[in-house]
């Protein structure tokens, strides 16, 4: 074979080479076979050269030129052909760190309201839910507050100008969960054992530890012979429960038109007395209210504020933290 087939050769075997090359690792490979510095197959052309005599080393020269740039030019090519499906997915740097995917996590009130339902639901209560849009038959009348009472007074409630259509009557966001006492009274029999909690609404001056929404757990327990031993019971096993130490329960004597007799509830466990909500031994008018024979039923209620037990056990000082939608308050629960 002469030097120029050799040369032909050379250049056919690199072509092809190269042309079937599937990817990068491949084309690679063929320019260390062929073109490679060190042990290539070039350096058998290179030697041709230089065993040439001068009469034929121009021509020669000139064909080993041309062959070295195409066969450099169709690697070139090859690898950028094969380069660039994986530039387009790119445009995308998916070398690049990702972004941290940042998890949201339940309102601290709602993780409150989550473990009270469990923990009280442990001792038979099941849950109830009712509307924060009410009438005045439930949030009023059959709780025995009479129109003159002084907690109907327009400017204590968030009466709606508009609504009055729907129930025939006004219609006011609930100042208490006690509204739910009635709604399930109505529609069941005893024994009942409920808890229900929920947002109220009053137009009190936003301080520290006043707002004018905020959350209350109701409890409602009827049946024959229900005491207010098993009140108290019930409420200082329940704040042991999720507090996690023994919590004591004070009863201290009030008014409710709702329940007779009636008292203020406070709780301690280590540091001082603080006032949960209140309580009592349910009202015969209520009962009758809603069809039931207070000679043959008794029942206890409670109602108390769920912010003042998270706000104790967080160490919450301020109630307006609920509700500001800081993150940084938020992501410490
Ligand atoms: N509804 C009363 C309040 O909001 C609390 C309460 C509930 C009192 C049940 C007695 C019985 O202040």
């Amino acid at each position: 074979m002469s030097p120029l087939q050799q040369f032909d050769q050379f250049e056919a075997l690199a072509l092809a080479a190269l042309e079937s090359a599937k990817d990068a690792a491949a084309v690679e490979a063929a320019r260390v076979e062929f073109l490679g510095k060190k042990s290539g197959r070039i350096k058998a052309l290179q030697e041709l050269l230089g065993k040439a005599t001068p009469e034929q080393r121009p021509a020669l020269g000139a064909k080993f030129n041309d062959v070295r740039q195409r066969v450099t030019a169709a690697l070139e090519a090859r690898q950028q052909e094969l380069a660039q499906p994986k530039a387009a997915l790119t445009a995308i740097d998916i070398s690049l760190p990702g972004e941290p995917v940042r998890l949201g996590r339940r309102h601290p009130l709602t993780q409150t309201m989550d473990e009270f339902r469990d923990l009280i639901g442990r001792m038979g209560f099941t849950v109830a839910y009712g509307p924060e849009l009410e009438d005045e038959h439930h949030n009023f009348e059959a709780l025995n507050i009479p129109a003159d009472h002084p907690a109907r007074d327009p400017l204590d409630n968030f009466y709606l100008a508009t609504a009055k259509t729907a129930v025939g009557g006004p219609v006011l966001l609930r100042s208490q969960t006690s509204t739910v006492q009635i709604r399930v009274m109505e529609k069941t029999q005893p024994p009942i054992r409920v808890v229900s909690l929920g947002r109220v609404y009053r137009p009190d001056t936003i301080d520290a530890t006043h707002s004018c929404m905020f959350h209350q757990m109701e409890g409602l327990m009827v049946d024959r012979q229900v005491t207010m031993a098993q009140l108290k019971t019930t409420l200082r096993l329940f704040a042991t429960a999720y507090l996690g130490r023994d919590v004591h329960i004070r009863f201290r004597p009030s008014f409710f038109p709702f329940t007779e007799p009636s008292v203020e509830v406070d709780m301690s466990w280590g540091q001082g007395w603080m006032e949960i909500g209140g309580a009592g031994m349910v009202d015969p008018n209520v009962l009758r209210a809603v069809g039931y024979d207070p000679e043959q039923l008794t029942g206890f209620a409670f109602g108390f504020g769920i912010e003042r037990f998270a706000m104790r056990r967080y160490r919450i000082t301020d109630i307006r933290r609920f509700t500001e939608n800081d993150v940084r308050f938020l992501s410490q629960f």
